[in-house]
């Protein structure tokens, strides 16, 4: 199938004409040009086509390293197909809430497909992985309770943790004896929560998942984990990563998303049937934002029946991620611990200064390679870095380039 949209037919809005910002709004230009000079300030791409291994954006066509479409699933016409026949079948808005009228028959399906593919009684489908998160975390916390959060968890997991109201005690990354300590001085705190990602987005590494059930059970938390971005990737069905470490009695909420590896859009929430129904009432997100259209949710239930199809795709994958970390050390280049520990299909390559992620971006541009400069807020001052993305897509020879690009780049580099 090969379609383009008309780009040519969608009028383009007038030019502002250097009009400056009202008065009021002014402030934006300072702003702005400080996010400048501190090399911060965001690209705006315009993707064009299907993405697989190759992704076009603003035009030019480069090896694809910067989406998280880890089983090369986003341009599958499978899903496409699908999505059609459930628009067909349900139109295209969901209308309404879930609450409301906006829970369709294809949303119960995905709901069911997540029950079984987690194993768990019921799963809560929500617009985005985002508003799961922190819809989720503000329903079950409360301003006296305790939270404790992995330092370099996801935005959407910070935000859930304000919008508790609760207390919240941010342990360093990983840092388990820290845990220990900041739930102990929980103790008299009505509820506790300890959430984590359990493959961290922007390090690529994953939660310690037996000592946190260990710590929950000791300190008679709530354990919430977010599998984003190890859904369809980790565990035997591709549930994620409870299901690799098997403690999934251990782990009370299970999030995700459908938006990665799974290549449709929106997220969940799964655990035991009661706690889900009692999020049908608590959950703001859920309750009073519209429904996903019908048809991502059949596309995303498409996913999950190919994850039972296709487990090839998340063994070669983490294949190639194992084999791509080896490939960058035989390139020459030094791997901090938070590369080589863990096999995750996330490969981030620290640089140090914003302005140094950037170039490095460019550069690996201009030889072709589309790999993201990551910099703060989404990681930390200093920590700026180009993030690889793996998908079941590229080839060994892709990578193996890659690897030998990213080095000679990293050569030249004063920071490092
Ligand atoms: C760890 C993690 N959780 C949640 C999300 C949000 O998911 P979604 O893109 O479906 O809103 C992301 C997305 O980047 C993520 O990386």
């Amino acid at each position: 199938m090969t379609c383009r949209l008309d780009a040519a037919a969608t009028p383009t809005p007038p030019p502002s004409g250097g009009v400056p910002l009202p008065t009021a709004l002014a402030w934006i230009d300072d702003d702005l040009a400080a996010l400048r000079a501190a090399g911060l300030e965001r690209p705006h791409r315009v993707r064009a086509g299907r993405q697989g291994r190759e992704v076009e954006l603003n035009g030019e066509t480069l090896l694809n390293f910067g989406a998280n479409d880890y089983l090369g699933y986003a341009g599958d016409v499978r899903l496409t197909k699908a999505a059609s026949k459930a628009a067909c079948a349900e139109g295209f808005g969901a209308g309404a809430s879930p609450l409301v009228s906006g829970h369709s028959q294809a949303h119960e399906l995905l709901e069911r497909a997540l029950a079984n593919l987690l194993a768990v009684d019921a799963a809560l489908a929500f617009p985005s992985g985002f508003a799961a998160n922190t819809a989720t975390i503000a329903a079950l916390m409360g301003p006296d309770d305790f939270v404790a959060s992995d330092a370099r968890n996801h935005a959407s997991i910070i935000d859930g943790c304000r919008l508790s109201r609760g207390r919240v005690g941010i342990y360093p990354h990983r840092d388990m004896a820290a845990l220990d300590s900041l739930l102990s001085q929980a103790v008299s705190t009505r509820r506790r929560l300890i959430v984590t990602d359990t493959v961290f987005s922007m390090d690529g590494t994953v939660a310690p998942l037996a000592d946190l059930c260990e710590l929950a059970r000791k300190h008679q938390a709530i354990l919430m984990v977010d599998e984003a971005h190890a859904t369809g990737v980790f565990g035997p069905r591709g549930s994620g990563l409870v299901e690799e470490a098997g403690c999934a009695d251990g782990v009370h909420v299970r999030v995700g998303t459908l938006s990665k590896a799974l290549a449709a859009a929106g997220g969940f929430v799964a655990g035991h049937a009661e706690m889900i129904h009692w999020l049908r009432h608590t959950a703001r997100a859920w309750i009073f934002s519209t429904a996903h259209p019908p048809a991502v949710a059949a596309a995303a239930t498409r996913s999950i029946a190919l994850l039972a199809e296709e487990p090839h795709r998340r063994l070669e994958l983490r294949t190639r991620a194992a084999d791509f970390r080896q490939a960058l050390l035989q390139a020459g280049l030094t791997i901090t611990g938070d590369q080589t520990q863990d096999s995750t299909q996330i490969v981030p390559i620290v640089v140090g200064a914003a302005t140094a992620a950037v170039d490095v971006a460019t550069r690996l541009a201009e030889s072709g390679f589309f790999v993201p400069a990551i910099r703060p807020p989404s990681v930390p001052a200093g920590r700026s870095l180009v993030r690889v993305s793996l998908s079941w897509h590229h080839t060994a020879t892709d990578l193996e380039r890659l690897a030998t690009t990213i080095a000679s780049i990293l050569r030249d580099q004063p920071d490092r």
